[in-house]
């Protein structure tokens, strides 16, 4: 693999025990949910994983979550090739059909300006759910305003404006096998 300078950010010992602990707080708080509607449907909690970034937190936290749940990937395209600088949100093909009355977790592996959650938000409340949780593993501290402006109930690690890669995270399509989350201090030399 190309040499990349970069500064570990979260190591991977933190970023498991964040992530069990995340998991096993969204199962505690989805059976809450599905215990009080008083709901047994072996369907009821739909986890929309946001392709490629999230696939690894969504692998490792769900496995924390002792709970029947089906699973329906979503491609959105945020920053398309070599770039760090945001291009907006752009869904590819469609949100699954069939989210009313259930219990939807939508799982990104960052949250930066917020567009691309808050699309997906708007989309998926549009089916009527019996409710929406969003759970991000990075959270940027920049301002945010408008649409934009969304608290994901779950937040992994709040994290400085830096653009940051591995554990799922990619610039141009390399580096989400690196098994700690890491800032790529100069992206235009790779
Ligand atoms: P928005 O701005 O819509 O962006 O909240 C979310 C998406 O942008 C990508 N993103 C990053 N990818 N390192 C990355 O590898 C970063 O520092 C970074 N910041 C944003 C990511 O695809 C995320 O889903």
């Amino acid at each position: 693999m190309t040499k990349v300078a970069h500064t570990v950010l979260i190591p991977r010992s933190q970023i498991a025990d964040r992530v069990s602990e995340l998991g096993r707080q969204l199962a505690k708080d989805l059976r809450a949910d599905l215990e009080a509607m008083g709901e047994s449907e072996p369907h009821e909690v739909v986890i929309i994983p946001v392709l490629v970034g999230s696939i690894l937190f969504v692998a490792d936290l769900v496995r924390h979550v002792d709970l029947n749940m089906s699973m329906r990937v979503v491609t959105v395209s945020s920053y398309p090739g070599a770039t760090t600088e945001s291009k907006g949100a752009a869904l590819k093909g469609a949100l699954p059909p069939d989210l009313a009355g259930r219990h939807v977790v939508i799982m990104d592996d960052i949250l930066d300006t917020g567009n691309t959650l808050a699309m997906l938000k708007r989309l998926v409340l549009e089916q009527n759910p019996a409710s929406v949780r969003i759970c991000v593993m990075l959270r940027k501290e920049i301002p945010r305003e408008g649409e934009a402006d969304l608290t994901p109930e779950y937040v992994g690690f709040d994290i400085p404006d830096v653009f940051v890669v591995g554990y799922g995270l990619d610039y141009d399509g390399l580096y989400r096998n690196l098994p700690d989350i890491v800032i790529l201090e100069d992206p235009e030399s790779v």
